[in-house]
């Protein structure tokens, strides 16, 4: 049966909701504690959420807060010691930017606690600075990230497609948005879209919002939000050499900052293209295809990495990249998409060795 409690009634209970409900995070001040959220973890967290699931972004966060306490320490680090412990989360452009918004941070004493003072700083986009002025300094701020759309979609039956309803999405996420604990109601709002009003198979039978729901009322709640049809992302190919010492030494090159991996370490290699792909290598050796191609998919685009193996002299000297001391070579400190091409060129360096 459908209630007609509309709108007023659903902040009160979503936060009811919450207070019973809400998933333990490591970011997060439980609801109903007297815990003040600290600013520094939920400005971390929310970079780090930016495009990236919850369950890939726990042992980041925890990590990163292990060795980094505070702004002023993560402001100290080193740039390549917080590029390796990011490597893995993808999206390379925010690490950087969140090192640089930590030094503007750390240097200004604090975080600023509005709005537009925190989408002044770098990384820091709509959403994110809604989030934290929500979150950490309990602004009225509306937060809509995809959970958000989803509910408010269902909701209220909104039948346009994405991206083209995001507006009216906003509009109505603004509406019921409370006065009171907005940060907690911001958080419910995406636990529910996490947990119970997830995308495929929306739980309605436990919904603390089922009654109020346009989308449930006519049975078409699994279907919203619409979306307009994707467009195929094309295919980009790519050559990546991988050279191995005598000593176990590896021949890395650190990628430019700006760009897709910018400022991470990587293999040398040539340009990704559309067209086949090819690139000189680093250095004359006897080298051999690895047999297998390295495949990550990006945003934007498909990406198939040809990988060449060779094992090169003590005297080797490359025309690129320098060689890393087996001892000091961690694959975590490598993107994805370079782990990958690793397991691939090992495979065939250690097959040489036996052969
Ligand atoms: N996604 C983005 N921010 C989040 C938060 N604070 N809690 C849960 N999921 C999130």
């Amino acid at each position: 049966m459908r209630d007609d409690h509309g709108p007023p009634l659903i902040a009160p209970r979503l936060l009811a909701w919450y207070d019973r409900h809400a998933r333990v995070l490591p970011w997060r001040v439980p609801p109903g504690s007297d815990a003040v959220p600290d600013p520094y973890r939920v400005w971390l967290s929310e970079v780090m959420l930016q495009q990236t699931t919850v369950a890939a972004v726990k042992g980041y966060f925890e990590r990163f807060t292990a060795r980094w306490p505070e702004v002023a320490a993560l402001a100290a680090a080193e740039d390549a010691e917080v590029m390796a412990a990011w490597a893995g989360l993808g999206y390379y452009a925010r690490a950087r930017n969140m090192l640089k918004c930590a030094r503007i941070v750390a240097a200004r004493g604090g975080f600023p606690r509005d709005r537009a003072g925190l989408q002044a700083l770098p990384g820091i986009g709509p959403y994110t600075a809604a989030a934290i002025a929500a979150i950490a300094f309990g602004a009225r701020e509306t937060v809509v990230d995809g959970n958000v759309e989803r509910v408010m979609a269902r909701l209220f039956a909104v039948r346009t497609p994405l991206p083209a309803a995001k507006p009216e999405l906003v509009a109505l996420a603004g509406r019921l948005t409370p006065d009171a604990r907005p940060g907690d109601y911001a958080q419910a709002v995406m636990d529910l879209g996490a947990t119970v009003c997830t995308p495929r198979a929306p739980a309605c039978g436990i919904c603390p919002l089922a009654g109020a729901c346009a989308a449930r009322a006519a049975g078409i709640a699994a279907e919203l939000p619409a979306k307009a049809p994707k467009t195929a992302k094309p295919v980009r190919h790519g050559v990546v050499y991988v050279a191995r010492r005598a000593d176990g030494a590896l021949l890395l090159e650190r990628r430019p900052p700006q760009g897709l991996l910018g400022g991470m370490l990587g293999w040398p290699g040539g340009e990704w293209r559309e067209a086949a792909a090819e690139a000189a290598p680093p250095l004359g050796a006897q080298w051999r295809p690895a047999g297998a191609e390295a495949r990550h998919t990006f945003t934007h685009f498909h990406l198939r990495l040809t990988v060449m193996a060779a094992d090169v002299p003590l005297a080797a000297i490359p025309a690129r990249g320098a060689f890393m001391p087996a001892a000091e070579f961690d694959t975590g400190a490598l993107p994805t998409v370079m782990r990958k091409v690793w397991a691939i060129a090992r495979s065939a360096l250690d097959v040489g060795d036996r052969g």
